[in-house]
């Protein structure tokens, strides 16, 4: 069985969140990860499980503007932040306008703020959204990864990202009954 794992990112966090959740979910899948500019139809054409992620920006999947402002953050002189290289290319929602139709099993995830989403929002629900609408089945809640205000991922996400995929690989095994070989 084979899974892709696509990611938007500016900082690198949703980057690594999308190769820990590639790591749990190698336990049962053939996993490939790229970066949403590199996730072309002929990577998902034939794939059983679509993991889809990225930040949450305002409250919600970003856009051209939030990338700029996000790029731009990162370009001051005092910033510790560095982009990744197609951080202002097409993020999620533009790769998602120009998607057809799939009907592979499906899972969204997003990066955001720690803080009760119903005030940092999450761009994973949203995600989740167009998954169904682009006919994917939707197989487990959207989950969210948590970073510092300063853009640094909280301690242990990236093993709760790895056992995550882990889980949602393991929920969509066939578990084989006891003793029985082959
Ligand atoms: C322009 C901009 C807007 C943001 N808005 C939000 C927000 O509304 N809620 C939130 O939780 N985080 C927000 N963040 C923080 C991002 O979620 C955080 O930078 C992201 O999760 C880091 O992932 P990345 O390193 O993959 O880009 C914002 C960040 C930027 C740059």
């Amino acid at each position: 069985m084979r899974a892709v794992v696509v990611y938007e990112s500016m900082y690198g966090n949703t980057h690594l969140i999308a190769d820990a959740i590639g790591t749990g979910l190698g336990t049962a899948f053939e996993v490939s990860v790229v970066p949403v500019s590199h996730a072309n139809p002929a990577i998902l054409a034939d794939a059983d499980l679509v993991v889809v992620g990225g930040p949450t920006h305002a409250h919600g999947m970003s856009r051209p503007a939030t990338r700029k402002a996000a790029a731009e953050a990162a370009n001051k002189p005092v910033s510790p932040l560095e982009t990744e290289p197609d951080a202002l290319g097409p993020g999620l929602r533009e790769w998602f306008s120009s998607l057809s139709q799939y009907p592979a099993k499906a899972a969204a995830f997003d990066t955001r703020i720690h803080g009760p989403a119903t005030l940092t929002g999450r761009a994973s629900k949203r995600v989740a959204r167009l998954l169904r609408a682009h006919g994917f089945d939707v197989v487990a809640e959207p989950e969210s990864f948590l970073v510092t205000k300063q853009d640094r991922l909280e301690p242990q996400e990236t093993t709760r990202a790895r056992e995550w995929g882990a889980r949602l690989a393991a929920s969509l095994t066939p578990s084989r009954a006891p003793g029985i070989q082959g």
